[in-house]
């Protein structure tokens, strides 16, 4: 999830590009850059890691002039934060920005390698530079045929913006599941991922669709597609303010991130699912060779993505599972041998605990593998391995996106392990995967009837405690539901597995407490149902996530927060959506600071 902004019109470019990619540095902020065309000279580029303060500095020596430029933020996906990986990337004459993911950039740098050509970074978006270099060596008629002709080879998402020495006064932009929009001014033209980028200057905006190609010139704005057929795209005027348009309109970061999950975990999947050989690849990773065990690790959010990844990893690769609390694993003589592998898993990569967790595996000889969402974070580098999840920055403190992107990562790897192993079939896959492809959907269908949450959480904005419970594969989501509404509402919750409820927490139980039932239909359904029923003949006011249309639970329940079916190992991605719904509609009905909650950070980086 990067920035981007381009502009083509009568003013100097660079100011105006700098201005956007400040208003988009909450979607990227690890390197930054600029290309500028100058009027038939050379277009320079000056990119640098860091924030976009560092680039600042640089301009400040040297400032590109020229009408027309583009300009990055970056949140790496492929390739470290650097210098050479910081966007935009010039091939020859051609300059590119991108968001998003290439998926086959492997085949086609391989072909491009092969053709004769060198790589100065480790970026899929080189690639998009080269293609279009290639094609416009190879005599493409224009600009606009040379990036579809470089658009027809790839695969996967993105939202470009192109430019070329040979073409100074245009820009092109193309959008396939990446946003992009387009402002219109008088005699100039803009293009953004988002648009607080460009609010100050315009408010008539186009929101391109998938498949759209857009070409910019000072005096016109032309949508087609691929095939070149020109596409017609009503303009709208926006409303909102910059701070409201850089939440997409969302209050608050948090609930902004809470519908962007069935996007983190598609593009958590992207590209490592192999639909035709019932595989999972990992960024050429290959695990499962050497392996008696699996140890996770980590903290907070990110530990109860590792409970639910012990199940995964036990279900579908048959491997003893351990998950340990960061924070406690370096206190005790861990029996850590050379065949385990020991994963941290962490949001931030940089949390002290797991951090120095996964060291302490890696002294002791373990395999250690990093599921991070920042690359390059302290974490990743002291694994062996990263995978990364791509679920673009996390700005409200409490974790929503990031949990569901790691339980994708962790999915990804139980399959991969499995079939290293060769304890799940090639039918078991098949199934797993089919099931998996289709959560980004029942996640959209269940963000969208959450309807009555905020009633709910009104009714209950003033209890002192909520019980969560859950079994199996929905126990780790009681746990999390619990810190959710902790961490934001301030109310004290507590999660527990609903079979231990007899064994002490039922004594707390009166009509003074909510209890939210974990209960979707499936494995241990009819035990929760028991559980359930302990509750309410104790007067507990009992809250229900259940699968859509099961009329038992609602004649039990005094409310019900409904999901879409779905097999037990992948429930955790739908059920935790209500939970994190409820905590957030109950931390806004009693006026909390949703994105920033007292005492808490995003980074914890002391031990
Ligand atoms: C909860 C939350 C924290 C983090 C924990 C670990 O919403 O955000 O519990 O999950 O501090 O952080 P990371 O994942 O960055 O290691």
């Amino acid at each position: 999830m990067c920035g981007i902004v381009g502009y083509v019109g009568h003013q100097q470019a660079t100011p105006i590009l700098i201005g956007g990619l400040r208003r988009l540095e909450y979607r990227g902020y690890d390197s930054a850059g600029v290309a500028v065309a100058n009027n038939g000279n050379e277009t320079r580029v000056i990119r640098c890691r860091g924030k976009l303060a560092a680039l600042e500095a640089l301009l400040e020596q040297e400032k590109p002039l020229g009408t027309c430029g583009i300009g990055h933020t970056r949140w790496a996906t492929h390739g470290r934060p650097s210098d050479e990986n910081a966007h935009p990337h010039k091939v020859g004459s051609v300059a590119v920005v991108h968001n998003g993911i290439i998926e086959n950039h492997v085949g086609l740098r391989v072909r491009l390698r092969a053709a004769g050509r060198t790589f100065s970074s480790q970026t899929d978006t080189e690639i998009v530079a080269h293609l279009i270099d290639e094609a416009l060596l190879e005599g493409a008629p224009s600009f606009i045929d040379a990036v579809r002709k470089a658009l027809r080879q790839i695969e996967g998402a993105y939202a470009l913006v192109v430019l070329s020495d040979l073409y100074p006064d245009q820009i092109i932009g193309a959008k396939n599941s990446s946003p992009l929009v387009i402002g219109l001014g008088k005699n100039e033209a803009f293009l953004a991922s988002d648009a607080p980028a460009i609010l100050e200057h315009t408010r008539e905006v186009i929101f391109l669709e998938d498949g759209d190609i857009v070409e910019l010139s000072r005096k016109d704005v032309r949508v087609s597609d691929v095939d070149g057929k020109p596409l017609s795209r009503a303009p709208r005027t926006i409303t909102w303010t910059a701070a409201q348009a850089e939440k997409a309109g969302y209050p608050h970061f948090m609930l902004k991130e809470i519908f962007e999950q069935p996007r983190a975990v598609t593009d958590t999947l992207r590209g490592r699912l192999l639909v035709d050989k019932n595989d999972a690849v990992l960024d050429g990773l290959d695990l499962g060779s050497g392996i008696d065990r699996v140890v996770l690790i980590a903290c907070g959010t990110s530990y109860h993505a590792g409970l639910v990844g012990k199940f995964l990893i036990e279900a579908s690769a048959r491997l003893p599972c351990e998950v340990d609390l960061a924070s406690e694993f370096r206190y005790r003589e861990p029996v850590i041998t050379g065949r385990d592998l020991v994963v941290g898993i962490s949001q931030s990569g940089e949390t002290a605990d797991t951090l120095a967790a996964l060291k302490e595996a890696k002294s002791r000889g373990a395999r250690t593998l990093a599921i991070c969402n920042v690359v390059d974070a302290a974490i990743a580098r002291a694994a062996d391995a990263a995978l990364y999840t791509h679920a673009g920055p996390e700005i409200g403190v409490a974790s929503t996106k990031c949990f569901t992107a790691q339980l994708a990562a962790l999915t990804l790897l139980s399959i991969h392990l499995g079939r290293r192993t060769g304890r799940l079939s090639e039918d078991a896959a098949a199934d797993f995967i089919r099931e998996l492809l289709l959560i980004p959907n029942k996640m959209t269908v269940a963000l969208e009837s959450m309807g009555e949450i905020s009633k709910i959480a009104e009714r209950y904005k003033n209890a002192k405690d909520f019980l969560f419970l859950g079994r199996g594969t929905n126990y780790p989501i009681a746990l999390e539901g619990a810190l959710k509404l902790k961490e934001i509402s301030y109310i004290h919750a507590e999660g527990y597995a609903a079979g231990e409820m007899k064994h002490g927490p039922i004594a707390l139980i009166d009509d003074g407490i909510p209890v939210v039932v974990i209960a979707p239909r499936g494995k241990g359904y009819e035990k929760v149902l028991s559980n359930l029923a302990e509750v309410r003949a104790r007067d507990g006011h009992v809250i229900a996530v259940a699968t859509v249309g099961d009329k038992t639970i609602a004649e039990q329940c005094h409310s019900v927060l409904w999901i879409p079916d779905a097999p037990a190992l992948l429930q955790p991605l739908l059920t935790v959506l209500p939970l994190q719904m409820l905590s957030y509609c109950v931390a806004l009905a009693r006026g909390n600071d949703v994105d920033q909650p007292r005492n808490l950070a995003k980074s914890v980086t002391v031990e």
